[in-house]
């Protein structure tokens, strides 16, 4: 763990701790509040009292029934005791019936159990749901007795009153007496909450800050190997952050870095070769005027009569002078290279280079050495507003006539009987101006798509090589870049890209 995690940890950790502990601090006295309001003597007594209360109108309901039926037993016992027979018995019970809203039925039966009289209240089907119950009396007259069955009703909803009230009572006073630790057990759970949450914020913490960590961490590796000299370094960026950013922005420097390099190593070495083209067209210049003077003198010298003989001496006079020749121009292309000057840069349109080269097409075509009309057709065209850039427009024309001249030789050589197309193109976009010269010649193999930007690769039996190095290095020291890919119409197509000066 680095002591970055480590220290984003301890932050989580503690702010979470302060919060949550604080929490549970205030929890734990709002819970023992809420209780100690809540969960008082008076409340409890008086809800006791309510359940009492319930209880003692029941009883009073139950003893009320009970005097009917003593009241019922007296009255059939005077009746009996008239002996005016079963009918008025049953007038009475009838009459007693009305009297006795709760009494929903009386029958008197003898000893065998047979009825002697009975009353019964019809039920209505509206009434309240009842309990019902039968009080058991028996009526003796003068030795005789009989038996008094009372149905009596008490309505369901006493009892259901009173059991309401019990249950309360019940809860209240179990609360009560758990109070102190029902209140502890949601301190202990609230509290193992708390904790849950912590460890959960942690994980989350630790996860997040080691991802972040990593991708720090690996930004610290690259730039490491950045600062030992390996430009290839290239972290990925998939998410959508600041580190990302970060990483975005530490990849476009590295390539500025890799790219400037490359400038920088592609010039030192355009350098480097320009030294060795002074040299050489040094040492080559000195000696070919003695070679061709002495050739001369050994022609113009002789004086013998042997005429196969001096015929020989011209020929070989004649191809000293020519190789002599050749040897001056390539001593004339080296030490130009070598003297090639620094672009000097000033403000200028980049119109003004495709206007030069138009002007230049016929004395190319003428270069052809080639007699009648013009076997290859070169379109050149501007673009209509200015392209403001800082350029050398000398050295720049020059780059661009390299390259012209490359397209013509190439779709001439390709198909010498004509119909060979180039094209010259100067063109703003975002901000940059650029210079295009395609055309439909064979091009160039991918392969060779580095080399031949390298000082003497060439492929033809005339060439320096030269031509797409000055191109390289004049456009690179206008701070630009020079690309090279296929033309849409088969051939190879140079692209030169400077900045725009910003106005
Ligand atoms: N438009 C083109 N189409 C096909 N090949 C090309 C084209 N331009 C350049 N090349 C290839 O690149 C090589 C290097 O070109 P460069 O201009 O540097 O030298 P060169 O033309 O061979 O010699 P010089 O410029 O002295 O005549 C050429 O020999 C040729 O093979
Ligand atoms: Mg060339």
């Amino acid at each position: 763990m680095s002591r970055f995690e480590r220290k984003i940890l301890f932050a989580i950790g503690l702010s979470v701790f302060l919060a949550l502990g604080g929490s549970v601090f205030l929890a734990q006295g709002a819970l023992r509040e809420v209780y100690s309001v809540g969960v008082n003597e008076r409340f409890g007594a008086e809800l006791v009292h309510g359940v009492e209360a319930r209880r003692g109108q029941l009883m009073a309901l139950r003893s009320s029934t009970e005097q009917a039926a003593d009241a019922i037993q007296w009255a059939v016992e005077a009746e009996l005791a008239k002996k005016r027979g079963p009918a008025r018995l049953r007038r009475l019970s009838e009459e007693l019936l009305e009297r006795y809203p709760f009494v929903r039925e009386i029958r008197v039966t003898d000893r065998e159990g047979a009825v002697i009289a009975s009353a019964k209240r019809p039920r209505d089907p509206r009434e309240q749901p009842t309990r019902e119950t039968t009080r058991e009396r028996v009526a003796t007259v003068g030795g005789a007795s009989v038996a008094i069955a009372v149905l009596v009703t008490v309505p369901e909803v006493y009892f259901e009153r009173l059991q309401e009230a019990g249950e309360v009572a019940d809860v209240y006073s179990r609360l009560q007496r758990q109070s102190a630790s029902v209140s502890d057990v949601y301190v202990w759970v609230f509290g193992s909450l708390v904790f849950l949450v912590i460890l959960v914020a942690f994980l989350i913490g630790a996860i997040v800050s080691r991802r972040v960590t990593r991708r720090v961490a690996a930004l610290a590796e690259a730039s490491r190997r950045v600062g030992a000299g390996d430009l290839t370094v290239s972290l990925p960026t998939s998410a959508t952050d600041e580190i990302t950013e970060l990483t975005q922005a530490f990849n476009d420097m590295v390539r500025d870095l890799r790219e400037s390099r490359s400038r920088i190593e592609y010039l030192q070495r355009i350098g480097a070769w320009q030294d060795f083209a002074r040299r050489l067209a040094h040492e080559i210049k000195n000696p070919l005027t003695p070679i061709q003077l002495a050739a001369q003198e050994l022609d113009e010298t002789y004086d013998g009569g042997d005429e196969a003989y001096r015929h020989k001496l011209e020929n070989a006079r004649a191809i000293i002078e020519e190789e002599v020749a050749t040897l001056r121009r390539l001593v004339g292309e080296f030490s130009a290279f070598a003297k090639l000057p620094r672009a000097d840069l000033s403000p200028s349109d980049l119109n003004e280079v495709a206007h030069a080269i138009e002007a230049s097409v016929p004395a190319m075509l003428d270069d052809l050495g080639d007699d009648g009309p013009a076997p290859v057709e070169v379109r050149v065209s501007a673009a209509t507003e200015p392209i403001r850039v800082r350029m050398d427009p000398m050295m720049l024309k020059r780059g661009v006539d390299n390259l012209v001249r490359n397209a013509i030789q190439s779709v001439h050589a390709a198909n010498r009987a004509g119909g060979g197309r180039v094209y010259v193109r100067a063109y703003r976009s975002g901000d940059a101006g650029f210079i295009e010269v395609r055309d439909d010649g064979p091009g160039i193999t991918e392969d060779n798509w580095e080399r031949v930007f390298d000082p003497y690769y060439t492929t033809k039996s005339e060439g320096t090589g030269l031509g797409l190095a000055i191109v390289k290095k004049v456009v690179l020291e206008h701070g630009g870049e020079v690309r090279l890919d296929r033309a849409p119409e088969g051939g190879a197509r140079f692209t030169l890209e400077l900045p725009l000066l910003s106005t």
